[in-house]
This record gives C-alpha cells, structure tokens and sequence, in this order.
C-alpha cells in the first residue's frame, strides 16, 4: 500500500474524502463511548465477588495466630506477604502490605524523603538546592503528576523496545541532583514494554552521583498477562550484589487483580529502607487493614490462585486488546501515518499518530462522542513536545463499545493526518 504522503493527488483526495465522509457518518450517530479508563470492567470485578464474603465469620486469625481485627501488625500479615514473595521471586523479609493503594504508598515514601531524607540523604530533599527526577516517556500521568507536586524538574527518557534508553539514564544520574526514576517494569503504562532482564541488571548496577538515589520500582502490571506469565527480576537481589542495597522500592497492589481501590498494597525493599519506612510509617498509623489483607490471602490461597485469577481477567481483557489491534491494522496499516505497540499484557495500547495531530484527534473524537485521553496525558506536565502520542484503555467498556469506538478513533486519526499533509 502507498503511503498517504506519497500518494499522487487524485488517490491523496480519494482517500481524503473516505475519510470525510466516514467523520460525517460518525457524527450522526450520536455516540457515548470512553476509551479514556484504565480501569477493570464490571465483568472483570465480579470475578472476585467471593472476597465480599471474605475472610468469614469467626475467621480472624493469620497463619501465626495474630487476630487481625485488632491494631498492629506495621507490616501486613504472613499470610498474604508469602503469597506475594512467592509471586514476585522476593524474599518474604523484604516484603510488606499495606492498605489498598500502591500509589498513596509511593507518595509517602516521596513525602517523607522529601521532609526528612531517606536513609541515604545528606539532607531532606526539600533543602537540595535543585531536584530532579527521570521521567521515562511516555509514561503514566500519575506518577508524573507526584514529582510535579513536590517541585521535581522532570527529564524524559524515552522508550525503547526492551526498556528505557540506558545510555541516556546513564548520562544523567551523573547529575547529583537527579534523585531517581520512575519505572513500571512490566507491561508498562501504557507501551505495554517489559523491561529486559539486561535493562533490570543495568538500573541496579549504575552508579549515581546522588547517594540517595531511589528507582520507583511500580511493578503493577506484575501479573497482568494475556497469554504466558512474564519473569519478574528481582531487582533487590540485583542491587544488593551490585552494592547498591537500597536503590529500588518495589511496589505492586491488588488492585487489577480483585478490587480496584479496594485491595491490598506491596512495598518491598532492603531491610534500612524498610525500617525507615517503619519509622514513618509507625508514626502516620499503628498499621494496615489486616481483615482486608486475611480475605485477599484466603481467596487466592497461595501464589499460583494469583495466577489463576489472572487468567480470568485475561479471558475478558485479551478479546478486546486483539480487536482494537485488528483495526488499527486494517484502517491504518500501511498508510505511515500512524504506529502502535502491541502489549502481550497490563491495560494500555501506546498510539504515535502525525506529528502535531495527537490533540486534533483527540478533539475529532470528542465531537463525535468518544472520550479519549487528553493528548500529552504521556508526559509530564501533559506537554507532549511533538503532539503525538495517545493513550488507549480498552478494558472498561464492553467489546461491542470498544470494536465501534476504535473504528471511529482510526476515522479520526485519519482524518487529522489527511487535514495535517493537505496544509
Ligand atoms: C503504573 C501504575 N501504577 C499504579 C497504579 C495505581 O495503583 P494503585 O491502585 O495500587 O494505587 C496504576 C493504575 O492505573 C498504574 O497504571
């Protein structure tokens, strides 16, 4: 197929008025459909409806006796701390849960360093003359939105096909004031990449000029396949053989798995990051939902019925990533005018379209009724530099929704490349 700028004019105004007539059609249907939601559908929420049942009535005991109905218990209960050290490779010392959210975590964690230092930090980083922090791109809004907060200058790196670009990490962790990084090292929000195994060991083995530098290791998609489960380095391991004992705080949560918002967090770390996060920890509270924690742990029963509930997800997710890649290709392979990644797990598909035209689609979209994540959302501070990048979230609506919104999204991805190369 030739591609949309080579094309001569008369096929350039053929396909232009496909294009055209196709927006109109779309307008008139009057649409409401949001692709914009990361979020589980309510198909895949019901899969863990058991848990509402959970942990039981005269069930209050953990597999080492602690009534979890009282108070205590800082770092979670065994019993759904083994479960996750046996899923993620970790060992069970260096592994805590908490309450539901994995981000309030990360956010304390930069909270507290940033008030009182972690503890590597000459000084808080609020006293650093200058702070900045690597943003891989694109990446996920969230966490972009956290370093803003807290006044971080923020570098981008870019994505490759394996992982971040390296080299370019390596260059600015020279810097004292780069105090860390962002990473989501599998099925990653929202190119669906899964950092190499080489890629892992490069981030652990690093030197950096900052002593308290801290890798943001957000492991959430950790089990989120389609097909095969993918391997989950353990970067502790490999930062502790690398001298670098204290370099990654590792977080994952429940929250894709059973209920979003509602399940139990993970943080794992080197034993003087856990007992600095201890000490501010213990502080903020006398500890975590414990009843949650005992439910979450007698519904998967072990590392293995993790999986198996993520094979459920799976069967509802997989139909709707295939379909939404089978239109891309078909209304946009072939043209140059857009490029996809194709994730064999987590919730997004990343969509590069013209330059300069990310926004115009986005708008296209919106006037004939689908939602799409606001343009640049992939970068910090929503600044996409080159207007190209989008996000999309298949998961939440039903597959018929998603088959029709994603043939409208390619008609106005279309359309805004058509409008882009007549100028
Ligand atoms: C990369 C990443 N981290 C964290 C979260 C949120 O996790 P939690 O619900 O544990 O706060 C999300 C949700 O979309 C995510 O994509």
């Amino acid at each position: 197929m030739t591609e949309l700028k080579d094309m001569n004019q008369q096929e350039f105004e053929e396909i232009a008025a496909d294009a055209r007539n196709r927006y109109e059609e779309l307008v008139q249907r009057d649409l409401q459909l949001d692709l914009t939601r990361g979020k589980p559908s309510a198909e895949q929420l019901s899969f863990a409806d058991e848990l509402l049942a959970l942990p039981g009535k005269g069930e209050y005991r953990t597999a080492d006796g602690v009534d979890v109905r009282n108070y205590g218990g800082l770092n979670g209960i065994v019993d759904i701390r083994e479960i996750y050290a046996e899923l993620l490779g970790l060992d069970l010392a260096q592994v805590c849960a908490g309450d539901s959210s994995s981000l309030n975590i990360a956010f304390d964690i930069m909270s507290w360093t940033y008030t009182f230092g972690n503890c590597d930090s000459p000084r808080p980083w609020s006293q650093e003359e200058k702070l900045r922090w690597i943003c891989i791109v694109p990446g996920y809004d969230r966490h972009f939105s956290i370093t803003e907060h807290f006044g971080f200058e923020m570098v981008t790196v870019p994505m490759l096909d394996n992982g971040p670009d390296m080299d370019a990490i390596r260059e600015l962790v020279k810097d004292p004031s780069v105090k860390g990084l962002w990473a989501v090292p599998v099925f990653s929000n929202p190119t669906g990449v899964t950092f190499s195994e080489d890629v892992c060991r490069e981030l652990a083995e690093m030197d950096t000029a900052a002593p308290d530098f801290r890798i943001m290791w957000d492991n959430a998609y950790a089990v989120h396949v389609f097909d095969e489960f993918p391997e989950n380095y353990n970067v502790l391991e490999m930062a502790k053989k690398a001298g670098h004992p204290n370099r990654f705080w590792y977080l994952t949560s429940t929250s894709k798995v059973t209920f979003a918002g509602s399940g139990v967090a993970i943080f794992a770390s080197s034993s003087a990051n856990l007992e600095w996060y201890a000490s501010h920890a213990g502080i903020r509270g006398i500890g975590p939902n414990k009843v949650n924690q005992l439910a979450h742990a007698r519904y998967f029963g072990s590392a293995e019925g993790v999986r198996e509930v993520m094979r459920q997800h799976a069967s509802s997710l997989a139909p709707k990533f295939h379909s939404v890649l089978e239109i891309l290709e078909s209304r946009l392979g072939g043209l140059g005018i857009a490029s996809w990644t194709s994730p064999k797990g987590g919730y997004f598909i990343s969509l590069d379209v013209v330059d300069g035209t990310a926004s115009r689609v986005v708008e296209l979209a919106k006037e004939a009724g689908i939602k799409l994540t606001a343009a640049g959302s992939t970068f910090p501070l929503k600044q996409d530099p080159n207007d190209r990048n989008l996000r999309l979230a298949p998961s939440m609506p039903p597959l018929n929704e998603v088959e029709v919104a994603m043939d409208g999204v390619a008609t106005c991805v279309l359309l805004a490349a058509v409008e882009k190369l007549a100028n």
